[in-house]
Parts: C-alpha cells; sequence; structure tokens
C-alpha cells in the first residue's frame, strides 16, 4: 500500500477518514490493496440510491448485497428497530425468549411452503447453512442412521464463508487457502454452451440432476445425510436451473432417503417472484436457509425452515425434557432487534405485493438486460425474476480482471453492480422502475463500450 493515500484523492474518502483509519479496517470479499489507494464509501442511502461520502448519488444495482429489495432506509424498518433497540435491547436466547421471534417465526412459517413448519434463527446466511448440515447429520443420527454424513454440494454452489459453507460450496477460489472443510462431494454444474443467453429457466440440462445418482453409486446412500444446492445459484453469476432440474434431484433423493437443502439466502422472499424458489420452481425441499431479505438487510438475521418431522425427531430422541435437544445455537440467534427488523421488513414485503410486482415486471427486466447482447465482451447473459448476470470474455491469463474494470466503470457513471468470477450480476431492487432498470442497463452497456 502506499504511504500517502492522497495520491489518490479521486473519491473524497479523504474528507472523512485518516489515513490510519483507513489502514486499519481488512475488508471481506474486496482487494485491500486496490480499495485503500482509491475507496468506495458511501455515507447514506434511500429507496435505490446510495449517497457517497463526496455527495455523489449511486444508484444501487444490487439491492445492497441481495439484500435491500423493499429500497434502502425503509421508515417501517427503521422505526422498529428503534422502538425495540430501546425497549428490549437483548434478551439471553438460550432457555429464555421474547415474543418477537415466536411471532417472526410464525409468519416465515406462512411465507414458506406448506410442511416447512420450524424455524432455527441465525446470525447470517454463512450460519444458516452450517446449521443446516448439522441439523442434518443430528437428523440421521437420531433416527439411528450415523453413518450418513457426507454431504452433496454442487460445483459453482455458493454457501458463504464458514467450513461447512465452503465444503459443500464449489467455488475452488474460496477455499483452496483453508484446508479441509466438511466431507462433500458435488455434482456438476449446470451451464451449457446450448444454453448461452437463455431467458429464464434454460432448457437444457435436467439430465445433469441425473449426475446425483452417479454420486450415489460412489458413496452410498448409507454415507449421505443431504444433498444442498441453491435454487438458482447467485454468486456464481445467476444460473437459473433448467427445466425439470430441481424436481429430477428431488426425485432421486427421495429414491435414496437423502434429505434434500435449499440455500435460498439470495432467492428467498421476492428475488423470484414468489416468496421462495421453492415455491417458484415447485420443488419442496426438507431444509430452507433464509437471510439477506429476511430484514431487508438491516439487521443481520438468518432462518433455517425445516420439516416438522425433523424437529420431531429430535424431540423425540431429546432424552429428559430438561435436556437441550439441539445443541446448537449462537449468542445473537433470535436477536429482538433483528426480529423487530424482520417482522416490519416481512410485513412491508407483503403488504406491498412485492414478490407479486417482482413477477409482473421481471418480463420487462428480462427484455432490457438481454438488450446487451453483442455488447463488446458479453459471453452470456442470464436471467429470472430481478436477478441477472452476465458473463463477459475473459482478458488473456486474467479472467477476473474485465468484470472488476466494468464495475469500477459503472462506478464512476453513478451506479453500483458486483462482479465475482468472470461475470457480473444484477439485482435491482423490488421497487425499481422501468426508466431506473433502462438507465441501469444503459450504463452498464456504456461501460461495455468503454473496456479496453
Ligand atoms: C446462497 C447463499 N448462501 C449463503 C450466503 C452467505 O450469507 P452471509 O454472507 O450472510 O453469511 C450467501 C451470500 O451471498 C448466499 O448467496
Amino acid at each position: 500500500m502506499p504511504d500517502n493515500l492522497e495520491e489518490y484523492p479521486n473519491t473524497g474518502a479523504s474528507q472523512t477518514l485518516s489515513e490510519a483509519e483507513l489502514r486499519a479496517h481488512w475488508m471481506p470479499f474486496t482487494g485491500n490493496r486496490q480499495f485503500k489507494r482509491q475507496p468506495r464509501l458511501f455515507s447514506s442511502a434511500e429507496g435505490v440510491y446510495y449517497t457517497t461520502v463526496d455527495g455523489r448519488k449511486v444508484f444501487d444495482g444490487l439491492s445492497g448485497l441481495w439484500t435491500c429489495g423493499l429500497g434502502h432506509c425503509r421508515a417501517e424498518i427503521s422505526e422498529a428497530v428503534s422502538r425495540q433497540v430501546a425497549s428490549l435491547d437483548y434478551s439471553p436466547g438460550f432457555q429464555y425468549g421474547h415474543p418477537l421471534s415466536f411471532k417472526l417465526a410464525h409468519k416465515v412459517v406462512e411465507l414458506t411452503p406448506d410442511c416447512l413448519d420450524q424455524v432455527f434463527f441465525t446470525d447470517s446466511g454463512s450460519e444458516t447453512i452450517d446449521t443446516a448440515l448439522k441439523m442434518a447429520r443430528g437428523y440421521w443420527r437420531n433416527r439411528g442412521l450415523p453413518g450418513k454424513t457426507k454431504f452433496i454440494g454442487r460445483v459453482k454452489g455458493y454457501h458463504g464463508v464458514n467450513y461447512g459453507g465452503i465444503g459443500v460450496g464449489g467455488i475452488g477460489f474460496n477455499r483452496k487457502l483453508f484446508g479441509q472443510a466438511v466431507d462433500a462431494d458435488h455434482i456438476p454444474h449446470t451451464v451449457l454452451p446450448e444454453n448461452t443467453f437463455s431467458k429464464g429457466l434454460p432448457d437444457a440440462g435436467a439430465y445433469l440432476a441425473d449426475e446425483l445418482e452417479e454420486l450415489v453409486l460412489l458413496h452410498d446412500a448409507s454415507n449421505i445425510a443431504a444433498v444442498v444446492v441453491e435454487p438458482m445459484s447467485g454468486t456464481a453469476g445467476v444460473l437459473p436451473p433448467p427445466k425439470g432440474y430441481l424436481k429430477r434431484l428431488r426425485e432421486i433423493c427421495d429414491a435414496h432417503n437423502l434429505l434434500l437443502i435449499f440455500d435460498e439466502v439470495i432467492t428467498g422472499l421476492g428475488r423470484m417472484g414468489a416468496y421462495t424458489g421453492a415455491e417458484e420452481f415447485g420443488v419442496t425441499p426438507d431444509i430452507l436457509t433464509l437471510a439477506k431479505q429476511i430484514t431487508n438487510g438491516a439487521q443481520p438475521l438468518g432462518a433455517v425452515v425445516s420439516k416438522q418431522e425433523i424437529y420431531d425427531t429430535y424431540m423425540d430422541q431429546g432424552g429428559p425434557d430438561y435436556m437441550v435437544e439441539f445443541p446448537h445455537g449462537y449468542t445473537y440467534s433470535a436477536h429482538p432487534v433483528a426480529c423487530a427488523a424482520g417482522l416490519a421488513a416481512l410485513d412491508v414485503l407483503e403488504r406491498e405485493k412485492l414478490p407479486q410486482r417482482v413477477k409482473a415486471m421481471s418480463g420487462y427486466f428480462e427484455q432490457a438486460v438481454h438488450q446487451l447482447k453483442g455488447a463488446p465482451y458479453v459471453e452470456d447473459i442470464r436471467n429470472y425474476g430481478f436477478a441477472a448476470g452476465i458473463s463477459l470474455q475473459h482478458c488473456p491469463g486474467e479472467p477476473l480482471r474485465r468484470p472488476f474494470e466494468l464495475g469500477l466503470k459503472c462506478f464512476e457513471k453513478g451506479f453500483y453492480v458486483r462482479w465475482g468470477g468472470d461475470t457480473v450480476q444484477l439485482a435491482p431492487a423490488f421497487v425499481v422502475t422501468e426508466e431506473q432498470i433502462d438507465s441501469l442497463i444503459n450504463a452498464v452497456g456504456e461501460a461495455l463500450h468503454e473496456l479496453p
């Protein structure tokens, strides 16, 4: 890092931060050296816009990090949070409770598919996945099948960054530094050349689910606890499932007595044009995870929603009733302020019928984003609901460079988009207008034309 950050005065960060302050924070999933030379700092947000510390308005093209579908700084949520922090700021989650978590659990049960009836709260998406994996293994042990410990994930899958999540996840970059995680194998991803520029669900690829049969043959169902997939991969660059693919996975899981876990940290609560991907794609898992949108990003909170039978198995095997049936939980599980934010956020989501709005406008978003076909370096575009991924042709020897450069160009133009791997991702808020969608797509198009 340069000694003098004043060498890079272009964003106004020095207006608010000293060099020592800027140095002290080791930022997550960030090129720290580049960021600290060229900081990108937001100071406030409203609706679908951020404001930077130097007063520029920036359109939010990813709803925060897939978190803020209702738009930023919704009064309903900030008021609920303020009220809660002033009345019950913290309540121990172990052996004691508070009413809000039960009300929120009930609301989540109402919004998720019928047989998913039990909600366990965590503080993040990564924790929901690790919780779901433990829940699955413990379930089989309680059922007298302790050998069922292995997990099957999918190549390109993203399930957060804890050891369970990187083990079942299928993104090598996220684990190569960190050594062995949980015991997992992976079915192939669903990106096929014949599906390039598909709109919505791709036609080809349901047969790829049959690869799960191969892994069952290899490892034997008696050793496998669960299959873990995102119904639509988000972080890998928005990969909607091929038609019939998820149904086939469900059938294979049923045939071999494997639990099916849907990681709906991105797809849950509106983004797909339904309350869950499970509802939208017509396939119900045994365990479903939520986070991000559950509080509209205003508070950290995750939820693991399981079938009643899984909960009942734990209760039946729990021993005397003073015993803890599931030895798992976090200091901040079901934090009262997070639950207050969750109740307010889900109330807005339902009251304003935002999943329905996403569904109604997803055709507009689809035609807009596919206008980028033919722009420089665009190799593929995929979309579903209010989510789109654009794959860019690699710079020779540097597959990650071009999306990074595109992201920075968009930011200069006043648009925040996410880059990751060889893709750029778009996920506008559920309240976005057609004009705002057009301006986002125009900005990305212009930026593509300006790439070297
Ligand atoms: C599908 C999925 N699972 C899990 C996670 C991890 O969530 P968190 O970053 O809240 O730990 C993410 C985050 O993007 C995600 O997209």
